[in-house]
């Protein structure tokens, strides 16, 4: 059992909350949200709230691994961020190499493997680089993997699974009827994370209720927490907290729950 300090989101109210340590999500996934609006409250430009907010990365990272949690991924940036003015596109494409620039070390000591999901090749080359990097140099860890979604877009690694399997029809290697759920997992950005590939937990952060283009086949069975922090505001204990909200659920995968569903008509 983990102890920790409860923050009701409702009431406020903080009361000390148990863990429990074997039923931690063994895939939680992150959507990053509410920099912008975390810097405004400050009267700061928008890239300072990118700033915090990567520094919410590291931390949230570490304690995830920490906790025992075996994928953490993040939505980074998104195939439609680019819409956003070039200033802070160009900031955000900067950020992959501050961040492993400083942190590969800390990643490699928690024993943290990287791992991006995305159409990586449109991404600058120094950004692309700073991902192959850090890629290669944790490839020998062996605990929690960091998954970024970077220029990531759930209908488009839909569309490019299906292209994938398409050809395989083409080429005459498949019928189109022995297509099969687990085969099209397998062609996702995810598919090399085997029976770890659906997250158990999301979270978004800053109040907004909505999957915006996220993991949109893997989150078939996800249970959804939505917090009120801004991302660069969140940290250990609101993690803790999602955690908590999460261990409270039944999840039933579509069957019933033995403990609680009467099976009688
Ligand atoms: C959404 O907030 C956040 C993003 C689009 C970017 C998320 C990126 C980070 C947290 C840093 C990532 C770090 C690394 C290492 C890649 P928003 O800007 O949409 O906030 P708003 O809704 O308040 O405007």
């Amino acid at each position: 059992m983990f102890s920790f300090l409860n923050k009701d989101q409702a009431t406020g109210e903080v009361t000390e909350r148990q863990l429990d340590e074997q039923n931690i999500p063994a895939h939680i996934a992150i959507i990053m949200d509410g920099n912008g609006r975390w810097a405004q409250q400050r009267h700061l430009p928008r890239i300072a709230g990118h700033k915090q907010g990567m520094n919410t990365v590291k931390t949230v990272a570490k304690a995830a691994s920490h906790l025992g949690v075996k994928v953490l991924t993040l939505y980074a940036f998104s195939t439609e961020n680019w819409k956003r003015p070039s200033t802070e596109v160009n900031y955000l494409m900067k950020l992959p190499v501050d961040f492993f620039g400083t942190f590969v070390p800390d990643l490699v000591k928690n024993n943290i493997r990287v791992k991006v999901m995305g159409y990586t090749d449109q991404l600058p080359a120094a950004t692309q680089k700073a991902v192959r990097d850090a890629i290669a140099d944790t490839a020998d860890c062996t605990g929690m993997v960091l998954n970024f979604a970077l220029n990531y877009g759930g209908r488009a690694e839909l569309v490019t699974a299906t292209q994938q399997l398409a050809a395989q029809v083409q080429a005459g290697q498949l019928a189109p009827t022995d297509i099969t759920a687990d085969m099209l997992g397998q062609q996702l950005m995810t598919g090399d994370l085997a029976e770890l590939a659906d997250p158990d937990l999301l979270i978004r952060t800053s109040g907004e209720e909505r999957l915006s283009n996220f993991m949109l086949w893997q989150v078939a069975y996800s249970e959804f927490v939505f917090m009120q922090e801004h991302w660069p505001d969140f940290g250990q204990a609101t993690l803790e907290q999602a955690i908590y909200t999460y261990q409270q659920r039944h999840r039933r995968f579509g069957g019933l729950n033995p403990a609680t569903d009467t099976t009688k008509n």
